[in-house]
């Protein structure tokens, strides 16, 4: 794991094995950002003309390395491109300066220690380039045979920055602790499911709840049945492994808010009886990044300290065909009562989520919000960069929106069009897991909001075009599992503590 500190050193005197620096498009070619004066000063004021030599533009995404002259204690300066430099007083972007650091991080896979003096002065920027850098250093390599695996960077030094000062500790502490749990999130997704049932996902909470003192409940196929879990049990049956449903909850005895978060977390979703076609199973291991991305939210949560309650829901479950599996027009009774005439075995999410989101409104907390891959149909909707969050109240699904913005996790909001709960009727019972398939997030959405309690503020993110990166790294942004969401979550539990969201 990448370490994260604080040093006031400038970045020339920094002994590291390199030293990142910012370059910004200007009107008339790149441009120096703030925080590498002294690098350019070893340059002799030409760095920026130097770079440009080099065919660097300032563009995002953009990296050049050259060596570093005498008077730079490092060996090689790496120039990340920072996009077009802000006007006047304004400073960079946070979302500019996460990606420029995950690019930096990346890039420097393999090094011990580097100097990172992009333009952090404030607080917010400390935190958006330890983010980043945290983010983009991640490698997952517990597959790879150790000779060619990629070692990510050790050691992000911040330069610049004043460890002593409150704000700019606290803001490297909430880098470190959701730059690691946002990582432990695509640890698990990447993780195959043939490692990661029902079972080992359980497991692997309680020994973090053990860690981190969190409690942990967990209710195995017996308890399932006992409780009348018949949505978790259904999806579940056709696995050779078992579902689970996992209760995770962080306290804190000055806490005035409570949140009760809800992930998905098909370990795999085969699509069940119906049988997803080739092409569109490949990374279903992906299909339990909603309970991921809780899990590793409330880890988070507890790692600062918040002053509020969290409780995690994760509906664990594989879903297989099999002898004993869920057939399309089997009917199961769900934890609420309700019964669901299952049409297509593949809309499985949404069955083991109906349980834990009524189980979860049985403790009446102020919000709850699920995470998961849910439909296909938002993938087509939105595209894989951004999430879908659908609400049963207008100013909080805002609330969320916003949350996510300022996180740089890109989404939207979508509606819940009363109009389209008659499509999923049932002629066999309550209702059925499938209405028509125009609109099929929104439906799944809808589908969901019968589950949740009488008088409960509620949002729904449906991240299956986010959760899993199929094409190449970029920013912060690894292959393979995200982690998105996570960061959303945790800054709606710091809101909830700071009384700023409910
Ligand atoms: N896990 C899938 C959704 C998904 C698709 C996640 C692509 C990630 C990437 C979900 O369980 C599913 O299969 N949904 C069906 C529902 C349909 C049968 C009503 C879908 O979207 O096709
Ligand atoms: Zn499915
Ligand atoms: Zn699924």
């Amino acid at each position: 794991m990448t370490a994260l500190t604080l040093s006031t050193s400038s970045a020339a005197a920094l002994r590291a094995d390199a030293v990142v620096i910012g370059v910004a498009k200007g009107p008339k070619g790149p441009r120096i950002a703030p925080g590498a004066e002294s690098v350019d000063s070893a340059f002799d004021g030409k760095l920026a003309a130097t770079l440009e030599t080099l065919g660097a533009s300032g563009a995002e995404g953009e990296v050049t390395k050259l060596p570093a002259p005498a008077g730079v204690k490092a060996a090689v300066v790496v120039a990340v491109g920072l996009g077009e430099a802000p006007e006047g007083a304004a400073g960079y972007d946070a979302e500019a300066l996460r990606k420029a650091a995950g690019v930096a991080a990346r890039t420097l896979s393999g090094a011990k220690k580097a100097a990172f003096a992009l333009p952090a002065t404030g607080a917010a920027e400390v935190e958006a380039v330890g983010t980043g850098a945290l983010l983009g250093a991640y490698a997952f390599t517990a597959y790879q045979s150790k000779a060619g695996a990629k070692v990510p960077l050790a050691e992000v030094a911040i330069t610049g920055a004043k460890p002593r000062d409150k704000a700019h500790k606290a803001a490297a502490e909430r880098a470190a602790a959701v730059g690691a749990e946002v990582n432990r999130a695509r640890d698990l997704i990447n993780t195959p499911a043939n490692d990661l049932d029902p079972k080992a996902f359980a497991a692997a909470v309680q020994s973090a709840a053990k860690e981190f003192g969190l409690k942990v409940e967990v209710l195995d196929e017996k308890a399932l049945a006992k409780g009348g879990f018949g949505g978790i049990l259904g999806v579940g049956r056709g696995s050779a492994t078992p579902p689970r449903l996992v209760r995770l909850a962080y306290t804190h005895a000055k806490a005035t808010r409570t949140l009760a978060f809800v992930g998905k977390g098909i370990t795999y979703d085969s699509g069940g009886i119906s049988l997803k076609p080739a092409g569109h199973n490949e990374t279903m291991k992906c299909d339990m990044s909603g309970a991921a991305a809780v899990f590793a939210a409330i880890v988070a949560t507890a790692k600062l300290g918040l002053e509020v309650n969290v409780t995690g829901w994760l509906a664990l479950a594989e879903n297989m065909p099999g002898g004993n599996a869920t057939r399309p027009g089997d009917v199961l009774t769900m934890y609420s009562g309700k019964t669901v005439e299952v049409l297509n075995t593949d809309a499985e999410g949404r069955l083991v989520l109906g349980d834990a989101l009524a189980r979860a409104s049985e403790e009446s907390p102020d919000a709850i919000v699920d995470v998961a891959t849910l439909t296909g149909a938002m993938v087509l909707a939105l595209g894989d960069e951004r999430f879908g969050i659908m609400s049963n109240n207008d100013g909080f699904r805002t609330a969320v929106h916003t949350a996510a913005l300022a996180e740089g996790e890109d989404s939207w909001p979508m509606p819940l069009p009363p109009a389209l709960r008659k499509t999923f009727d049932s002629p066999t019972a309550d209702i059925a897991n499938m209405g028509v398939r125009m609109g099929g997030g929104l439906i799944a959405g809808l589908f969901l909001k019968e589950f949740v309690g009488e008088g409960i503020t509620w949002a729904h993110l449906d991240i299956a075009g986010p959760a899993f990166n199929e094409g190449g790294p970029a920013g912060y942004t690894p292959k393979g599992g995200t982690g998105t969401a996570v960061r959303t979550l945790v800054r709606l539990a710091r809101q909830a503590a700071d009384g700023d969201l409910l």
